[in-house]
């Protein structure tokens, strides 16, 4: 059966399931739990220091029953690296110590993300692109345009706040999700051949 979905701001709590589908769309768009041996980490990473400092600009899918995908913004990828250092990873880090550099497994590379922050990137370009964004819906909700919705929720929210431009990085290995940002009309900003692109999304 085909649910229904909701689109609504996100909830406290909504934090384990957005955990649960980071991990559920790690592996280049595709399940990752069998990659993980820590099931927390990545959402660590890429979802607590979203909701917890800038829940206005989170939203999610709702099928009823239990969340099925996300959308997590922050407006200014400068304030956001200043604040998620000061207030997430320098917390985080003594429970996550610094793998050698011989252990090459998925968990010691999240380890690592900690230990990196999210510094932003100092390129030219993001004075006109300042918000970041990851976005992972599970499969069932794929494909029905949900993805778009919450992108436009997302941008909608950033507009009000005067925001001129978003920007993403994608990896190379997902390039479903490449060919569905530049279908939505992101433009890429910078390219690591055969790694990611960065993309960005004018919102003026
Ligand atoms: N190629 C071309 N067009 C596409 C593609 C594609 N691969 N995918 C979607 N589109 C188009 C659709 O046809 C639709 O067009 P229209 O609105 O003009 O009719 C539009 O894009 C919107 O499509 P949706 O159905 O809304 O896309 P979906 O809900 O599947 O969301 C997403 C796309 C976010 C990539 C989703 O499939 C997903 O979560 N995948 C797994 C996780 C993932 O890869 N996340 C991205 C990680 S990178 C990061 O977060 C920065």
């Amino acid at each position: 059966m085909t649910r229904h979905l909701t689109l609504r701001p996100y909830a406290p709590a909504d934090l384990a399931a957005i955990y649960d589908i980071c991990l559920r769309t790690a592996d280049a768009g595709k399940d990752g739990t069998h990659l993980y041996r820590d099931p927390w980490v990545l959402g660590h990473r890429y979802a607590g220091p979203y909701v917890a400092l800038e829940p206005n600009y989170a939203f999610v899918l709702d099928d009823g029953e239990r969340v099925v995908g996300y959308i997590l913004g922050v407006p200014d990828s400068i304030r956001f690296a200043a604040e998620s250092e000061a207030k997430w990873f320098s917390l985080l880090r003594p429970l996550y110590p610094l793998p050698g550099s011989q252990d090459k497994s998925p968990d010691a590379g999240a380890h690592r993300l900690i230990h990196a922050g999210c510094p932003a990137p100092e390129q030219p370009w993001l004075s006109q692109y300042p918000a970041h964004l990851h976005i992972d819906l599970l499969p069932a909700a794929q494909g029905r345009g949900q993805g778009r919705a919450l992108m436009e929720a997302l941008w909608g929210a950033l507009r009000s706040a005067g925001v001129p431009g978003v920007h993403l990085g994608v990896g190379a290995a997902n390039p479903r999700a490449n060919a569905f940002y530049r279908h939505l009309g992101f433009t890429e900003l910078e390219k690591v051949e055969g790694r990611f692109w960065t993309l960005g999304y004018d919102l003026r």
